[in-house]
């Protein structure tokens, strides 16, 4: 079986390696990819989506998997290219990867199928936006398209509010869009990651994920500085409310607006007093979720998305520990203002046979040493029986690899428990 995957993080690592260990031992590749991950897949030539496309034909490829989002929404849509060349896809068509790519799609998605969010109102301009405000902070303020993780803004009273006002309708900081005006949400997040194929869906291990820079969830916000995830980080009453109220109304309502949705599908959910809310969809695994989940799935894991992607979700084909997992993230000198490259990575020797390490941000220099390459540079993962456990694991190991400006948080897998 020929697999092609598409991304070049630490969650597209993590997402190879285990089909990489899948019994069935498929054929990887990946694109654009990385040079760790050009370790254990080939490489193709293909410079964009349409030669990514002539690529798969070329070879006969036989599953596409999507690790990151942007290719299901460009041009006409990694998925519905696919559809056309006969080549399974893990990963949605264009039109239901708008559940990610517009905010706005995903709310009228929930509000038509009585799906649990925060009540909002779309707004088109700064003056509606502020009428829709309406005095009250904080306040959740979303552009309406893609922004590169920057579309959003908690803001704590109007002096924040207008500087993002001004920043999407006066500076057309993200050019022309709508602006969501989103009631704020309070309580700790959760990420919930389902596997669906069309009416089925399996969930995966929930976790939580850490997207401040600073110790204590201080900071600005980053792509992710570390997870947690365990069957445990839920009690089972409260997960099975979220598989009534939100997971399960969430793929009636797919199926009643005929999204033929086959993928990974990511529920961004506050567990608010009044019960758990959807915050986002997200059209893919969690990064770095994802590299917190898989070290915990055993099994067939090329089959389980070759299945999905025909049809039919086999969840026999995998197993799940009962561990905990805890991924630490070391970031890159100055990320997230600003981010360096070129500093060499020490101590990758070191790590105990147990530990998973993922490359997100790596190259491999002149020399045949592994460099930074800016932003988040590499995930340090590590289980336990107990939480704590894996925390002190995770951390042990991490703390073991330097680079000059190496930043990481100390707090993950500890705070907000
Ligand atoms: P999003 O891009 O929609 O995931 O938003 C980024 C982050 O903003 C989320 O992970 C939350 O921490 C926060 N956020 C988004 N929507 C809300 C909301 N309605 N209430 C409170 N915080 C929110
Ligand atoms: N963990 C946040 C994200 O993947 O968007």
């Amino acid at each position: 079986m020929k697999i092609l995957v598409v991304g070049k993080g630490g969650r597209e690592h993590a997402l190879i390696k285990t089909l990489h260990s899948s019994p069935s031992k498929p054929d990887l590749f990946c694109f654009p990819g990385s040079d760790s991950i050009f370790e254990i897949a080939g490489q193709t030539d293909a410079t964009d989506l349409p030669t990514l496309i002539d690529w798969m034909v070329g070879e006969e490829v036989d599953l596409c998997i999507a690790g990151e989002e942007s290719y299901l929404v460009k041009g006409e849509g990694l998925a519905n290219l696919c559809a056309v060349n006969n080549i399974p896809c893990w990963g949605p068509n264009k039109n239901a990867a708008q559940l990610e790519a517009s905010k706005n799609f995903a709310k009228e998605f929930m509000f038509r199928h009585d799906i649990p969010t925060g009540h909002s109102q779309l707004a088109h301009s700064y003056d509606q936006a502020l009428a829709a405000i309406n005095g009250q902070y904080p306040t959740v303020l979303k552009f309406d398209g893609l922004a590169a993780g920057k579309g959003v803004a908690v803001c704590p009273d109007a002096d924040s509010a207008q500087a993002f006002l001004s920043e999407i309708f006066e500076e057309k900081r993200f050019g022309e869009g709508s602006l969501l005006v989103e009631e704020y949400l309070e309580g700790p997040e959760i990420s919930i990651f389902a596997a669906v194929s069309g009416s089925q869906c399996f969930v995966f291990t929930p976790a939580r994920d850490y997207k401040l820079i600073g110790e204590g969830d201080v900071g600005a916000n980053t792509g992710g500085m570390g997870s947690v995830a365990g069957r445990k980080i839920l009690d089972p009453e409260l997960m099975e409310e979220i598989q009534e109220k939100i997971i399960s109304t969430t793929i009636t309502g797919m199926e009643q607006d005929n999204f033929s949705y086959r993928g990974f599908l990511y529920f961004g959910l506050m567990l608010t007093k009044d019960g758990p809310k959807v915050i986002e969809y997200n059209c893919r695994f969690g990064d770095p979720e994802c590299q917190a989940v898989m070290p915990l799935v055993s099994g067939d894991f090329a089959k389980f998305c070759m299945g999905g992607a025909q049809g039919k979700l086999d969840s026999s084909l995998l197993e799940f520990s009962e561990d905990w997992s805890v991924c630490v993230i070391l970031a890159s000198h100055n990320y997230p203002a600003g981010s360096r490259s070129g500093d060499v990575i020490f101590g990758l020797d070191k790590l105990s046979d147990s530990t998973q390490l993922f490359h997100a941000g790596t190259r491999k220099n002149s020399a045949g040493e592994w460099e930074t390459s800016g932003g988040r540079v590499l995930a340090v993962v590590a289980q336990g029986e107990t939480r704590i456990e894996a925390v002190e694991n995770a951390h042990k190991e991490a703390s073991k690899i330097t680079f000059d400006g190496a930043q990481r948080r100390t707090d993950i897998g500890i705070l907000n428990f």
